[in-house]
This record gives C-alpha cells, structure tokens and sequence, in this order.
C-alpha cells in the first residue's frame, strides 16, 4: 500500500524550466514560510478536514444509522453542489464496479444504487425523480450552509413528492449540514429528520471525509474506516518543510514555482485510470475555488486546472499539451496494479499486424501508454509528474484526497491567499436572489440596473 510522488519531470535535469537545484535550495525560505502560515491556520482551527480523529464519534454515530438505513433501499441520491457533491462522485467511481447504477440489484448484491444531482436543469432533476422509486429511496441532502439555492429547490421538490406519495420526510431524507447555522438545521430539529453535521471549521471542497462523504459511502456498504486511515496516513507524511519529505509540499511548491517562474499556470491532473475519472473534476474546484483569488495587494493570482483521463485524452487533449502553449504542467496517477487485469487474446489467426500486442494485458498498456506520454512530453520540454498509487481502493482514495486538501493548503501560503474562501461567487449569488425578490437582497437593484445591457444590434 503506498502512494509516491515522483517530481523528477518538473526538475531542471528533465526540462529546461525546472528549478535546479540552486533554485530548489533558493526556495527554502518560502517553503519553510508556507508551512509556517499552514501551521498558523491549524492552530487557529480552521483546518478541521485533517482532523479526523476528532470526528470519530460523528463518524460512528453514521456507520451505525447507515447500518439499518441501508436496508430495502434501491436508490440514494445526493442533492447538492461543488463540494457537497464532487466528492460522492467521486467515491461512487473510484470504489464501486464501473456503470454502478446501470447493474441489477442481483449484481449489486443488495446495495443501493447512487445518484447525486448537482445541477439545477429541469431534464437531469425530472429524469431522475421519474425514474426512481421514493418508497424505496434515501435522498440526503448535503449543504454545508444549509441555505443554497440549487440544493434548497431540488430539497423542496423532492418534499413535495414524499408528501404527495404519503411518504414521511424522517424516513426518507437525511440531512448533512452545519452543526449549528442554516435553514437545514432549523427544519431538522422541527421535523425530526436524521442529520449529521460537517464540522463547523470543514468547508465544501475540504469536506469529502466528513458526513459529506462519509454518509454515502456507509449507505452503499464502502470501507469508510479504510479512507480514513489511508487519510491520515498521507497526512502524517506531510508536515515537514522539507520538500523531499513532504509530498504534499513538494507538490504545491513545484506547481506553484511553474506558474510562477515559467508562466505555466494550467495544471492537469491525468489519471491512468477509469475508477479515478472523477477524482479530476474533484481536484478541479479544489484547486480552482481555494487559489483563484484576488491577494491583498490587489494582485490576481492562481493556477487553472484541468482535468484529463488516460489513455482516453491521448487521443485528444494530449495533442494541446505536446505542442501547444508551454503553459501547463501535467501530473499523472499511474495505479500499479489492477485486480481485474485482463489478458489481450492473440489466438490463431489473429491479424498479424497486432502480433505485438501479444503476451500482454490491458493494464499493462494502460501503464505503458502512461509511461510514454509522460516521456514524450518530457522530451518536448513540458514538465510532468507522477503519483503511483499501489492500487484504487478506499486506503489509496483516502490518501489522495488528503495529499491535494494538504497541497492546496500549502499553495495556498506561497500565492498568498485564503484558500477557505470564495468571494467571487458572492456577487452572482446575490444577483440570482435579486431576481427571485429575495427581500435581503433588493438592495442589489442598483447593481443589476448599472449593468451593460444586452444590445440587440449585436444578438447575432
Ligand atoms: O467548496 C465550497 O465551499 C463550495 O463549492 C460549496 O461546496 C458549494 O457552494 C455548496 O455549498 P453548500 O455546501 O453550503 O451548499
């Protein structure tokens, strides 16, 4: 069980802008100053994601619910968004067969289906209500502030429906909020509905081993105790401010100097791998939410990941990373060994233009394909990395969630920013209340009427 972090492709010795190592021993100050400011921030209590010891009763307490919930139910379906949302998906793909839900309840074994709406269109929220049975389903609704839109209206329908099927809100619906603050908590206490809280000091897009993450997984029966210890294990690993012994560091650091000595600033995450498909868009509004910021001295900073899947973005996103503007880095996930490994048949007969694919397997062309996109970026100049991960279960998830919470943390000290916030999305949040006659926000009147209108001699 391991999880290593082979940064050799960012250095001077494989690419041209890399940090040498006077470079690398010039960084040190600012190193030992981005673990001085993560400290600060541990201290201060606001980095509860790590913290996962402290949230071992509330874990407890979901395993136990979860226990009995799990039972006669066909469907589980998450209503939320961004971080209350990302990381549910993720888990369903990383730990759970390929095309879950589309398996029969033979081939599930009993275990639920997972559905989780993140979005707002009338034809994803229609099309799953139509198709699920409510009697025979938990919707949990999982919003940190207990007060966003999107949640809150699919919350209100999916309320409607249980009323209208003469089904009660305490059997079907689960909470997962603030321990304290917000609409759900309120509506909790009246309506007896089971609720676990996100701790008050996790937010969103930290909160994938809180209830967030946890609650699902323990309905669809996933070693929630194996994410965890394989959390805290990278966690351990990654206190020093010694880059060579902090991977999580080095992995911030490296990124951060490429963005900032190099202008590569677009930085793609590449899984090798199916299950780990969604740990892309996961990483994605981490990375995004937490560093795209505005610093204190007016300055706007911040990398833009992307996200990318191997082999199957060779065959399209690869083409812009070879050649076109040096701007990014790529990180791979390289998994060492795949249980469901298949031979490549090469029988009699078999054409003999494919001969060479015989003797081989699947996994061992994915792992092939991964080894030479990396050398043949290397060789055009282009600055790469590789996580190997032994294998994809709960234990490797759970670390590799931490390793990019960490890492964000730490990138966060060296661009300078609060990586907990998110006051750019404030502003379009308060334009949509406006527009629905939210009374607090009528003041937003102003704002909205100074706004450029659309000018119809240049609707096309
Ligand atoms: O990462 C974040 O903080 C956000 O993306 C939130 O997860 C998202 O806005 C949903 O918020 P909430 O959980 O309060 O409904």
């Amino acid at each position: 069980m391991a999880i290593r972090l082979d940064v050799s492709g960012m250095l001077r010795q494989a690419v041209p802008t890399g940090p040498d190592a006077a470079a690398l021993d010039a960084l040190a100050p600012q190193l030992v100053a981005a673990v001085a400011s993560f400290e600060s921030r541990r201290s201060a209590g606001v980095l509860g994601f790590r913290e996962l010891e402290a949230q071992a009763a509330e874990r407890a307490r979901v395993l136990d619910w979860a226990a009995s919930a799990r039972r006669g139910l066909d469907d589980v379906i998450v209503l939320g968004i961004g971080g209350s949302a990302l990381g549910a998906v993720c888990l369903r793909t990383a730990l759970l067969p390929r095309d879950w839900n589309a398996r029969s309840s033979e081939q599930r074994e009993g275990r639920p289906r997972l559905h989780v709406l993140d979005n707002v269109d009338p034809r994803s929220v229609a099309g799953l209500l139509d198709l699920v049975d409510l009697a025979r389903s938990r919707v949990l609704v999982v919003s940190k502030s207990g007060s966003t839109a999107e949640t809150m209206a699919q919350y209100l329908l999916v309320r409607d429906r249980l009323a209208k099927a003469g089904l009660t809100a305490r059997e079907h619906l689960a909470f997962i909020t603030d321990p304290e603050k917000g609409a759900l908590r309120k509506l909790a206490a009246a309506e007896g509905i089971p609720t676990f809280d996100v701790p008050a000091n996790v937010g969103g897009r930290f909160s994938v081993l809180s209830p967030v993450g946890t609650v699902p997984a323990a309905l669809l029966g996933l070693d929630v105790q194996g994410l965890v210890d394989g959390a805290i294990a990278m966690r351990d690993r990654c206190t020093s401010s010694a880059l060579r012994e902090n991977p999580a560091l080095a992995y911030a650091a490296l990124q951060w100097h490429a963005n900032e000595s190099a202008g590569q600033g677009a930085h793609v995450l590449m899984p090798y791998s199916d299950a780990l498909r969604d740990l892309g868009p996961w990483f994605v509004q981490l990375w995004a939410e937490s560093l795209g910021k505005r610093r204190a001295d007016g300055q706007h900073v911040g990398p833009t990941p992307i996200a990318a899947v191997g082999a199957t973005d060779q065959h399209a996103q690869v083409q812009l990373f070879m050649e076109g503007p040096r701007d990014k880095t790529v990180t791979f996930v390289d998994v060492e060994s795949h249980p469901d490994d298949l031979p490549i048949p090469h029988g009699d007969g078999a054409p003999a233009d494919l001969a060479y694919l015989r003797g081989h397997t699947f996994g061992e062309l994915l792992r092939a394909e991964c080894r030479a996109t990396a050398a043949a970026l290397a060789r055009g100049g282009r600055p790469t990395m590789t996580l190997r991960v032994s294998q994809v279960d709960a234990w490797h998830v759970g670390g590799l969630f931490m390793f990019f919470e960490l890492a964000t943390i730490y990138a966060a000290g060296l661009y300078g920013i609060d990586p907990l916030d998110q006051p750019g999305v404030e502003l379009g949040k308060q334009l949509t209340y406006y527009q629905f006659g939210h009374p607090e926000w009528q003041g937003m009147r102003e704002v909205w009427e100074a706004l450029p209108a659309s000018d119809p001699n240049w609707v096309l």
